[in-house]
């Protein structure tokens, strides 16, 4: 059976630690992989990017692959015929499949069938690369740590579902700030909780949140395919905007995220994305490296 990446969880504490070593490892030059040489990838995606569009496309080049962009709207998976066959033929053709889309059980179908690995580039549920590379980036920037305090502020999305998946494997000190139904699923939140290592927090108090965080974490209010519910959402979580303000209340070091795109002036203020404390393009950077460590993490388990 061939290794995917639906959601964090399909690997172990132990696997996680490995994709990070050979994260540091690409980044810094010392190993250059080339698990891809002579094979295809196919990037299928329901839903816009820039980011992971092209740090897949420029890291399926580096490890020696070719990117293949497939739209929706030309394979219509699930419609034109089932993700199972879909899943058969393209195993016959490409080496991996990326693919970003609504459903997180069509991901997890098209794992099933495949011969090959998948990997999640996002989901309504998860977005795995993204919550891998950040926390590469927070260990690039606050030192190696046992634990880090995480205060994720606003909706309780695909993104903060990916904090609580990591936090359910890895020591994570999570608090969440949100409110009422933009909260976070409620079994992946449970099963965080499980973990004695880790700490979860939800609270709908913006200041409980940041109290004493070494990260300050947002994301949009309202995520792709949701943009109908966007002024509803904006109500609801205007108190959870990462400012000058809120940043005043976590510890003096802390940095600065966002998964990006990032919708200024909404969840997050100029004068924070932009000051120093922001490591925003920084972690844009490691999409890069830790999605060509996964790749070849799966690659090499085949
Ligand atoms: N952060 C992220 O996944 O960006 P894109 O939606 O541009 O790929
Ligand atoms: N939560 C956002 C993340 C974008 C990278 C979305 O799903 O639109």
């Amino acid at each position: 059976m061939p290794r995917s990446l639906c959601q964090i969880t399909d690997l172990t504490a132990s696997e996680v630690r490995e994709v990070f070593d050979l994260c540091r490892q690409m980044k810094a030059g010392e190993i250059k992989p080339k698990p891809l040489e002579g094979k295809s990838v196919a990037c299928i995606f329901t839903k816009p990017s820039l980011r992971t569009r092209v740090s897949f496309e420029v890291g399926i080049s580096e490890l020696g692959g070719q990117a293949l962009y497939v739209t929706d709207s030309e394979i219509q998976l699930g419609k034109r015929e089932s993700i199972a066959d879909a899943a058969r033929v393209l195993s016959r053709y490409v080496g991996l499949i990326m693919i970003r889309t609504f459903q997180q059980s069509d991901v997890e179908e098209l794992a099933r069938y495949a011969s090959i690995p998948v990997v999640n580039g996002l989901t309504d549920l998860v977005h795995p690369c993204q919550i891998l590379g950040d926390y590469f980036t927070i260990v690039e920037h606050l030192g190696q740590r046992d634990r880090y305090r995480i205060a994720y502020l606003g909706d309780g999305n695909n993104v903060t579902n990916s904090w609580l998946n990591l936090a359910s494997l890895i020591p994570v000190d999570l608090r969440i700030g949100t409110t009422g139904d933009c909260r976070p699923d409620p079994q992946i939140t449970e099963r965080a909780g499980q973990n004695p290592a880790s700490s979860v927090l939800l609270t709908d108090d913006p200041k409980e949140a940041v109290a004493d965080a070494d990260v300050l974490y947002t994301d949009v209010w309202a995520s792709m395919g949701q943009k109908h519910l966007a002024e509803e959402k904006e109500r609801k979580l205007e108190r959870f905007q990462v400012n000058s303000s809120l940043l005043g209340q976590a510890n003096p070091g802390a940095i600065v995220m966002h998964c990006l795109p990032a919708h200024r002036g909404r969840e997050i203020t100029d004068d924070v994305m932009d000051g120093p404390q922001s490591v925003v393009f920084d972690q844009a950077e490691n999409r890069l490296h830790i999605q060509k460590a996964i790749m070849t993490f799966l690659l090499k388990q085949a």
